[in-house]
């Protein structure tokens, strides 16, 4: 089987807008740690996934999983301690507020189950994310999804606030004027709302801001926002999908690490290292409030192999100190990166923390134009040197790196020669 008839065969039964990565797809048959292998047995190193949190088909991950699936998964009405034993060690993760869970499948359905209990316990119907945004595929979150959906497609009930782009707009503010001009964003937005006659159920973000270019957040701008929200009757709803599990190293939740408390928090991708897990997490109030007046139960959200699942995800990210790995061989990567952004004009701005990197390329440093194609180039010729990466921000000219919790300093050396030597050709 070639790639190309494995790529028609596909196009025949998925369709041609399924979306692949790279201009050459890749053909992926094997995964262990941070390396994947394709059908002609190359290895890449994977430096894009989350998904894969603890590494690919990471030993204890797969033996809990194993273990339970040849002992019981049934569905999500009877009584099972591993689901209890996984909410109580989950839960002990967030702020004593945020005390109860439901669990879901993906990521979509979690920021759904959110909006709906916002609006519920609300009883308003105002949601707004930012303008480039991707949380899911759900009528009501593809909705709130603009990266994907044209403003027409976005409903009466949907605002959105500008990207945050503090690498163009600092201008030499300081952080507590770059927050108080980006919260000004939000309040236009809700009055925007008003005008309308629409009342503010939820504001909605990635804790991460991942797919708008992961900019570095000004000081006190999310506990700002948090204070809008709620001053305008709203809730926040914190998208961690992203950012949850410490991809930054220093804390478990994106929201943590900016000083503040959600809500409501919804979370998926790494929560099962590539099984089908997520999850609401909220307060005992909320989930009263929501639960008393819906009926809701997810058939597999949950269920036992889900749990132990989940469970081995923690016990791992805890055994393996992957947490404090992200954040030494994190510090390694952004000092690298920063090396190179010396020596090629093409960077423009290095940033992020623990195992999450945005490097923006731009072509000329003056203009800061955005160097979209040329970040594609870059893209493309570090999956034919076997270093898979992707790119983000609203002129797609940012590489995205975040790799498994795992990446070592020996990976993060052949990550930044890659680079180097792909910067060297291409520029
Ligand atoms: C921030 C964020 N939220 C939600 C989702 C949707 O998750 P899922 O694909 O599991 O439905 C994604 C997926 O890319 C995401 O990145």
């Amino acid at each position: 089987m070639t790639t190309d008839s494995l790529l028609q065969r596909r196009f025949r039964v998925l369709g041609r807008n399924s979306p692949l990565f790279y201009d050459e797809p890749l053909h992926l048959v094997r995964g262990d740690g941070v390396w994947v292998y394709d059908a002609h047995g190359k290895r890449y190193l994977d430096a894009y996934n989350n998904v894969p949190h603890v590494g690919h088909c990471h030993p204890r991950v797969v033996e809990a999983l194993c273990n339970q699936a040849r002992t019981l998964n049934s569905h999500t009405r009877y009584l099972d301690e591993t689901v209890v034993n996984y909410a109580e060690r989950l839960l002990s993760t967030f702020d004593a507020s945020l005390n109860r869970v439901f669990f879901t499948c993906t990521g979509s359905e979690s920021n759904e189950l959110a909006m709906r209990i916002a609006r519920e316990c609300t009883g308003n119907m105002g949601v707004i994310s930012t303008a480039y945004a991707y949380h899911g595929n759900t009528a009501a979150v593809a909705q709130i999804s603009s990266v994907f959906t044209p403003p027409s497609k976005r409903g009466p009930f949907v605002r959105n606030v500008p990207v945050i782009d503090p690498y163009r707009e600092r201008n030499g503010r300081s952080d507590e004027e770059l927050a108080d001009t980006y919260v000004q964003d939000l309040q236009h937005a809700i009055a925007d709302f008003e005008r309308d006659g629409v009342k503010l159920a939820a504001v909605l973000f990635c804790t991460a801001f991942s797919s708008e270019g992961l900019p570095e957040l000004p000081r006190g701008y999310l506990p700002k926002v948090a204070a809008a929200v709620h001053a305008a009757g709203g809730l926040v709803i914190a998208d961690e999908v992203q950012a949850g599990f410490g991809r930054f190293g220093s804390h478990m939740w994106g929201h943590a690490l900016q000083g503040m408390v959600p809500d409501i928090v919804t979370m998926g991708k790494p929560m099962g290292n590539g099984h089908p897990l997520a999850g609401v997490v909220t307060t005992e109030d909320l989930m009263e409030r929501f639960t008393s007046e819906n009926m809701y139960f997810n058939t597999f959200g949950g269920n036992e192999v889900s749990s132990a699942v989940g469970l081995a995800v923690l016990d791992v990210l805890r055994d393996e100190r992957l947490l404090e790995n992200a954040q030494s061989v994190g510090t390694y990567v952004l000092s690298g990166m920063r090396a190179l952004q010396k020596r090629h004009p093409l960077i423009a701005d290095v940033r992020g923390k623990g195992m999450f990197f945005a490097v923006e390329m731009v072509t000329d440093r003056e203009t800061r134009e955005p160097a979209g194609a040329r970040t594609k180039a870059v893209v493309n010729a570090m999956r034919q040197r076997g270093v898979l990466i992707s790119r983000i921000g609203p002129h797609d000219n940012i590489l995205k790196i975040r790799p498994p919790m795992s990446f070592s300093t020996q990976n993060a050396d052949l990550l930044l020669a890659t680079l180097d030597t792909v910067l060297s050709t291409e520029s």
